[in-house]
Order: C-alpha cells, then sequence, then structure tokens
C-alpha cells in the first residue's frame, strides 16, 4: 500500500528562520510554499531525490503544530507515505489496528488529498497518507514555487 516516502516533516517555530538554515546549512533550494488554513500551518517543501523535506510553523499557537511546540519543541513531526488512493489506504490502515487522525481524507498542500495516523497504535510515529488528487492549490506563501 505504501508506494515512497513523499516527505518528511519538520515542526519549526519560524518558517522564515528555517528556511534560511536549511538553504545556508544543507543547500537545499526552496520547491514550494504554501498556507493550508485548514491545517492551521504554513509549509515550506524542499525536494530531495523523490522525496520532500517538509517544515511545518503553525499559524497560531492553538492548532495541532503549535501545541506540539509547546508541548515538545521544534523536531520531528511525521513522515508522510505516498499512497495510490488515500481512501483506500486509511481503510486498510484502519482495518489492521491503526487509529486515525482524519476519518475522510482532507486537502494538502500541492493539491494533493491526506490524511494523518495517530502515532499511538505507531510506535509513536504520526504518519500522513498522501494522494495526487490534482486539487486547487490553496493560499501561496510569501515565496511560492521559488524553484
Ligand atoms: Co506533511
Amino acid at each position: 500500500m505504501l508506494e515512497r516516502i513523499d516527505h518528511v516533516a519538520f515542526a519549526v517555530a519560524d518558517i522564515e528562520v528555517a528556511i534560511q538554515h536549511y538553504t545556508t546549512v544543507w543547500g537545499l533550494s526552496l520547491a514550494h510554499r504554501e498556507v493550508v488554513t485548514e491545517q492551521g500551518v504554513e509549509e515550506a517543501m524542499f525536494r530531495l531525490g523523490e522525496s520532500y523535506l517538509q517544515l511545518v510553523a503553525p499559524l497560531s499557537p492553538d492548532t495541532p503544530v503549535g501545541r506540539f511546540l509547546e508541548r515538545r519543541g521544534e523536531g520531528l513531526h511525521h513522515i508522510a507515505y505516498r499512497v495510490a488512493s488515500v481512501s483506500e489506504a486509511l481503510a486498510e490502515a484502519v482495518a489492521a489496528g491503526q487509529r486515525p487522525v482524519d476519518v475522510t481524507p482532507r486537502r494538502g498542500s500541492r493539491g494533493t488529498l491526506v490524511a494523518f495516523i495517530h502515532p499511538k497504535a505507531n510506535h509513536g510515529v504520526l504518519v500522513e497518507l498522501v494522494q495526487d488528487a490534482g486539487l486547487p492549490p490553496g493560499q501561496p506563501g510569501a515565496t511560492q514555487e521559488a524553484g
């Protein structure tokens, strides 16, 4: 059911500072930036081979990522797996005993359809299932499609 790693996500407090860090320290170039209001985050993506590194910064403290930062500080947040169908993969995972965060798939960045799986029954790792869905993109971040 899992095709490949779509992205690994890091929770950061200040997206500008973190973008600067990944650009200068690791020499990556920004591939995509987007505000996903539904998830309460601003995202920045760096392409790395077939996958991405994703920075997620909360739009306010009262969001899932805002609460994560409050509890745990910056760091690894989730891993996203590419799947052919989020609804099918979600159903399979739930049938196998996983606990969904999203009961039905919702819009992610880059026009994708996504669903999160709770870390509790997954050895502490928050999982995001990602499907290419060609949905209309959300609000662009300050610098969209920079490279
Ligand atoms: Co993600």
